[in-house]
């Protein structure tokens, strides 16, 4: 593609996909290209499991974790990059350590929990101008978004992506207990009753084991520019 100096007005683009596919940092650059607004829901179900450890609240018990979440105010504010805010506090790199990691899928579980992040997410993405990533976007969150993509990945090569995420952020990793890990989540996420990951029908599977980032990213920018049919396009 040569031309990419337009902004698409309005569309919704919804990135579901497994842990480590590179959904997030694909969504990220694709955001800021179109100057987009990007949604990060795997943020918000993160700082609400935050909220549970730190509140000793235990992630087996639905009922208290549904209670507290029912009042947290979980919020994503869009500087440069994006914040993750809990009660009006910034906890954008406490969401990523690994005990919240450990906990997130059992309480992104639980059905209200998930009601409520829904709404938000829908609140947040209804004008458009979003793109929202997640497990559940193109099925539950967006059904109707205007572009759906699925990310997978060799379970080897997220764990290797992972590991060298963490190791950056100074944590100490251990490949085979990251790949226990993964596999896990995977199991968690894709068999919970509650809105399972799952490619929607008419999702694009984008396989991104043996591309860049920035392979990702055009071949995201490519298909976004394909669907842009009847939509309006503005020149910078
Ligand atoms: O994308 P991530 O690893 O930050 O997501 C953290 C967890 O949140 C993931 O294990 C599953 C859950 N999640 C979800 O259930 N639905 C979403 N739309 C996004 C994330």
């Amino acid at each position: 593609m040569k031309n990419r100096d337009w902004i698409l007005k309005n569309l919704i683009i919804a990135i579901d996909g497994i842990a480590g596919s590179g959904k997030s940092t694909t969504a990220r650059l694709v955001a800021r290209k179109l100057h987009y607004l990007h949604i990060d829901t795997g943020a918000m179900y993160r700082a609400a499991a935050y909220a549970v450890l730190q509140k000793n609240v235990d992630p087996d018990d639905k009922e208290a974790v549904e209670k507290l979440v029912e009042n947290l105010k979980i919020r994503l504010k869009q500087n440069d990059e994006l914040q993750v805010l809990l009660n009006d506090q910034p906890v954008t790199q406490l969401i990523r350590a690994p005990d919240v990691t450990a906990v997130v899928s059992k309480v992104s579980s639980y059905e209200a929990v998930r009601m409520k992040m829904v709404e938000e997410q829908r609140e947040m993405g209804k004008n458009g101008g979003v793109v929202l990533e997640g497990r559940d976007i193109g099925t539950v969150v967006f059904p109707d978004a205007d572009v759906k993509l699925f990310f997978i990945a060799d379970l080897e090569e997220r764990v290797r992506r992972r590991c060298h995420e963490l190791i950056e952020q100074g944590e100490k990793v251990d490949f085979d207990t990251m790949l226990t890990d993964i596999k896990s989540r995977d199991r968690l996420d894709s068999t919970r009753k509650v809105s399972p990951l799952k490619k929607a029908d008419d999702a694009i599977t984008i396989d991104t084991s043996n591309l860049t980032i920035e392979e990702q990213v055009e071949k995201v920018l490519s298909i976004v520019s394909e669907k842009r049919d009847g939509k309006t396009i503005v020149k910078e």
